[in-house]
């Protein structure tokens, strides 16, 4: 049976999986935390934390608000700055067999192209995937990716400044998608992944004021599900390069959906905050799958789906 894909199949370095199972940014650290309850080397990649030029603080607490279906956060990228990521996250992550994707978030696109030319030739660094979509940010974040022409400018510059696969990470608050991942395949991206999180509030009706100190937040979780696999099987249709799905991905039943709707890949998020062992029950559940209908590689179900 062969699990493995190919992320960038344009790209001189490649990004190749052992398998389409990956964690979602945020939700895991830098993957070196040692409570593992599972052994991540059998994971096809780790995405690392949202990562900045300096190390940032973050937004003001409360952060964290449960609802139906999922969570809100307001996290605002806290990070401890790519400086610190390469002294002491990659020697780490060069011992490893599992790739190392590096989520990367700016206020301007000259932060952007610092970030790529700092980690261009990073051991232990396989990837980047670039933050245009975080909600929680003041400046940056979703702003470069609700259009389509400064989406494509983040992108060409990061595409200018390394050599290593570049992933793009698209919002879903935007009117139509389609015409930012259009954008940011033709301006050099190897690889989308979507969806970063719903913008999403809730309100204390006792204090009569927003739960969150930031008042807005990103929803994540299962309740947004149906939202990131439709958006999967629209730019499905509209690019023609290899698709991370993301957004809710709970058990291996979602995770098969986002492969039959266009996904080369998917990555695992808030359901490892509710469970620590999904990622590797997704794995081996897609694997039973296969065993069970006789599929003898990934590939043959990735857009199974789409008629
Ligand atoms: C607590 C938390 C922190 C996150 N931090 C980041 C981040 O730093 N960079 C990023 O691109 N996405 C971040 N995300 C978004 C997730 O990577 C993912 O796109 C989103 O949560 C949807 O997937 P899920 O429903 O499986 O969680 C974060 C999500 C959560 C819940």
């Amino acid at each position: 049976m062969n699990l493995s894909v190919q992320l960038a199949p344009k790209n001189r370095r490649g990004l190749l999986l052992a398998n389409s199972v990956m964690t979602a940014s945020g939700t895991f650290g830098y993957g070196t935390e040692d409570d593992h309850p599972f052994d991540i080397q059998r994971l096809g990649a780790i995405v690392s934390k949202g990562t900045t030029l300096e190390p940032w603080e973050g937004n003001i607490q409360p952060r964290i608000v449960e609802t139906a279906g999922g969570m809100l956060n307001s996290i605002g990228l806290q990070n401890i700055g790519v400086k610190a990521l390469i002294k002491e996250k990659a020697p780490i992550w060069a011992k490893w067999r599992v790739p190392v994707i590096v989520n990367i978030a700016g206020k301007t696109i000259d932060d952007y192209t610092r970030l790529a030319e700092l980690l261009d030739e990073v051991d232990g660094v396989s990837a980047l995937e670039v933050n245009i979509s975080c909600p929680n940010v003041r400046e940056g974040g979703t702003e470069f990716g609700a259009d389509a022409k400064s989406a494509s400018r983040v992108t060409a510059a990061v595409r200018k400044a390394t050599s290593l696969p570049v992933m793009v990470k698209l919002t879903p608050n935007v009117g139509d998608i389609t015409c930012i991942a259009i954008a940011v395949a033709e301006t050099g991206a190897d690889a989308i992944s979507l969806i970063n999180t719903i913008k999403g509030m809730a309100i204390d009706i006792n204090r009569r004021k927003p739960l969150l100190g930031n008042v807005t937040g990103g929803l994540s979780g299962p309740a947004i599900k149906p939202v990131a696999l439709a958006m999967v099987f629209e730019v499905a249709d509209a690019v023609d390069i290899p698709l991370v799905g993301c957004g809710g991905i709970t058990t291996a039943t979602d995770a098969i959906e986002f492969i039959m709707a266009g996904a080369s890949a998917v990555q695992v998020g808030t359901a490892s905050m509710i469970n620590p062992h999904a990622p590797i029950e997704i794995l081996e559940g897609v694997e039973k799958f296969m065993l069970d209908e006789g599929v003898d590689s990934i590939t043959d179900l990735i857009g199974a789906a789409r008629c």
